[in-house]
């Protein structure tokens, strides 16, 4: 938990802080997972794209114990693990912070903080010690929430992230898996809560982001996997990775438009011109 950026990050060769092989997954008739595998270390910010139904949340759900896989292996810190349900998956040390962020809003900051893991001495909360661990814990995460007395139904949707990105890490984690975390925020709280999982990599945490926005996990992830049907489709470092080659291996096309504009622009101004606006009588547009 103390290592810092520079110690973790880029530094691939040790153990894996958790890894998958082999993943399948079956729900009736639909194949959900083939063969899936993936792996994250300390300090690492690791993405899952893919298109609707790739299997990102089912891959999600296995990690965290509410399914479990038909085949394949789950290692954590290098042994071998089996994770039948959410509370093993906690004890190994694996937080999730799922889309629908399950906080309660009529009740306040630190009370969801702490919900079902609540300080007390014999049969009285510790309402003072759940408090300055709750600032702790935010100020830790650099997080900008006014008051930890407020209810959460009075928090923007960027801090209600925060709040349940926050309480992921009370048991103290290794692994933290967020389940598309940006989806419902403007730009303003998207940045907050990115500065958060760079918070999450500078504490040495694993972290499996997903997300649907390549800008995102662009500016955030250090490797990406690529989900598609079902299969692992690609991996790529991120520095390696243009958003045309992501786009090309989660659709399974690589003729998409991201790449015919770029191919456009590449030519220069003068064929995106005539390419988009062409000088043909018969056009017929007041084109500007
Ligand atoms: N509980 C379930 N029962 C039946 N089918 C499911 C269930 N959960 C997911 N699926 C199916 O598994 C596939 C993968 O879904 P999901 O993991 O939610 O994809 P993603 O999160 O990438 O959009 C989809 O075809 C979906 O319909
Ligand atoms: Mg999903």
């Amino acid at each position: 938990m103390t290592l810092s950026t520079s110690e973790t990050r880029g530094d691939r060769t040790g153990e894996p802080v958790l890894s998958l092989t082999g993943i399948d997954k079956r729900f009736g008739a639909v194949q959900a997972l083939t063969d899936v595998g993936i792996e994250v270390h300390a300090g690492e910010v690791v993405a899952l794209v893919g298109d609707n139904g790739a299997g990102k949340s089912t891959l999600v759900k296995i990690i965290a114990g509410v399914y479990q896989a038909d085949a394949g292996t789950i290692s954590v810190g290098g042994t071998q693990a089996h994770i039948d349900d959410p509370s093993q998956a906690q004890e190994l040390g694996i937080a999730t912070v799922f889309q629908d962020l399950a906080l309660c809003d009529n009740l306040d900051v630190v009370a969801n903080l702490f919900l079902g893991q609540e300080k007390h001495t014999a049969t009285v909360l510790n309402e003072v010690a759940m408090e300055t661990e709750a600032w702790r814990l935010l100020r830790s995460l650099s997080a900008k929430i006014p008051s930890v007395r407020i209810p959460i139904a009075s928090l923007s949707g960027g801090q209600r992230q925060t709040v349940a990105i926050a309480r992921s890490l009370v048991g103290d984690p290794q692994v933290v898996l967020l389940d598309e975390p940006t989806a419902a925020l403007g730009v303003a709280q998207t940045a907050e809560v990115l500065n958060l999982v760079e918070r999450l990599r500078e504490r040495g945490l694993g972290v499996i982001l997903v997300s649907h926005n390549m800008a995102d996990v662009q500016a955030v992830a250090d490797r990406i996997y690529v989900l598609r049907l079902g299969r692992n489709a690609a991996e790529f470092k991120v520095e390696e990775a243009t958003t045309e080659q992501l786009v090309a291996a989660i659709t399974g096309a690589s003729d998409n438009v991201v790449a015919s504009r770029r191919r456009r622009t590449e030519q220069g101004g003068q064929s995106v011109v005539q390419a988009e606006n062409p000088e043909d009588p018969e056009d017929g547009g007041d084109h500007v």
